[in-house]
């Protein structure tokens, strides 16, 4: 219990403690900074926080993950340390008036790093709804989780969009949010019972900070620029024809954006009809967008994905940011345990998440 181990490492009761899941993405990948759709679920994997306030300006942070307790100030800046999402969530919880102080904290994870599950979400959203409950404060869950992305694109400096914190902030295990990233409306969509949406990493672990995404924001950025205005996702056929004198890489960027908004509007359908075959499909054209036009897939992946669908799944995809991390796929739960088997055992770096 995280309770028990924070009275342990701080002699003390904590003052509040809570569960924040991690998140899959279903489909609608590289969507939420270009104004379209995204379909991410919750998972039963995810962090345990539990925290009380200091009385000097002190964050002292002990993680299941790592050796030392990192002890870290208020005003400190980002520094490339694992405490650093931790460290902007807690600043920004006293900027909100959540907290007088500094904090300690206990934090243990049950998400792989690096794996696309939104690891760092799940840590921002956590400390800043337990402050925001500490402090008895009315801040609803979405501009909780429009804080948490504050902490991201502001303090880390990672210029992520906001599907994975209000994924997180929102939704529960067992059905997938339906976010317009445009306006943040919302709704919740049943997923199915006799399917499962089976999370596998393929070994091939990786940062978003480390550059990549940021180039392709910085490409979408470009087609933005072209276009005169934000929305690359909801362009009409004729808006993308009329951005035929640009690069051939930048009008892939652009096709994939739209089209991946497209399959996720078809996608939603597809859950709320059944219609879990052309689910499937809409899940495999996303992998061959995210492969070809959008290029944040690498080997490993796409044999892994490939593989998941000939041994039985409906649709599979790498799912998150890219570059590696996990894979999502669809299949039926009568198949799931030898399909499981059979991709696990001829993927031996791959392992079975959820
Ligand atoms: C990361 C980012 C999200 C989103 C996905 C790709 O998870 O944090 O905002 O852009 O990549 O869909």
């Amino acid at each position: 219990m995280i309770e028990e181990r924070f009275e342990a490492i701080f002699s003390a009761a904590p003052a509040i403690s809570g569960f924040t899941p991690g998140r899959v993405n279903l489909i609608g990948e590289h969507t939420d900074y270009n104004g379209g759709m995204v379909l991410p679920t919750a998972l039963p994997l995810g962090i345990s926080l539990a925290l009380s306030p200091r009385t000097d300006g002190e964050i002292h942070i002990w993680s299941d993950k790592f050796d030392d307790i990192a002890i870290r100030s208020l005003s400190d800046k980002a520094s490339d340390h694992w405490s650093d999402y931790i460290v902007g969530a807690v600043i920004l919880a006293r900027e909100q008036g959540y907290l007088q102080n500094g904090l300690n904290v206990a934090a243990r994870t049950t998400l792989p790093f690096g794996a696309g599950i939104s690891s760092s979400a799940a840590v921002t959203v956590g400390i800043l709804k337990l402050a925001r409950d500490l402090a008895k404060d009315k801040t609803s869950d979405k501009d909780i989780a429009v804080l948490a992305r504050r902490v991201e694109n502001e303090f880390i400096g990672m210029p992520c969009g906001i599907m994975d914190q209000m994924a997180v902030a929102i939704a529960s295990p067992g059905q997938a949010l339906a976010l317009n990233t445009e306006t943040l409306g919302y709704e919740l969509v049943d997923l199915p019972t006799d399917y499962h949406m089976a999370v596998i990493h393929s070994g091939q672990f990786r940062q978003l900070n480390e550059g990549r995404y940021k180039e392709r924001k910085e490409e979408c950025d470009a087609v933005k620029a072209a276009l005169g205005h934000d929305n690359i996702c909801q362009i009409s056929d004729a808006e993308f024809a009329s951005l035929s004198s640009l690069p051939d890489v930048l009008q892939r960027r652009a096709r994939h954006c739209m089209t991946d908004h497209r399959r996720t509007i078809d996608a939603i359908a597809c859950l709320k009809d059944k219609g879990f075959t052309k689910l499937g499909k809409l899940m495999n054209e996303s992998h061959i967008s995210m492969r070809d036009d959008f290029e944040i897939t690498v080997p490993k992946v796409d044999r892994l994905v490939e593989d998941a669908v000939k041994l039985g799944a409906l649709g599979a995809r790498q799912t998150g940011g890219g570059f590696g991390g996990c894979i999502v796929a669809c299949i039926s739960n009568d198949k799931l345990k030898t399909w499981k088997n059979e991709l696990l055992s001829s993927h031996p770096e791959s392992f079975w998440v959820s």
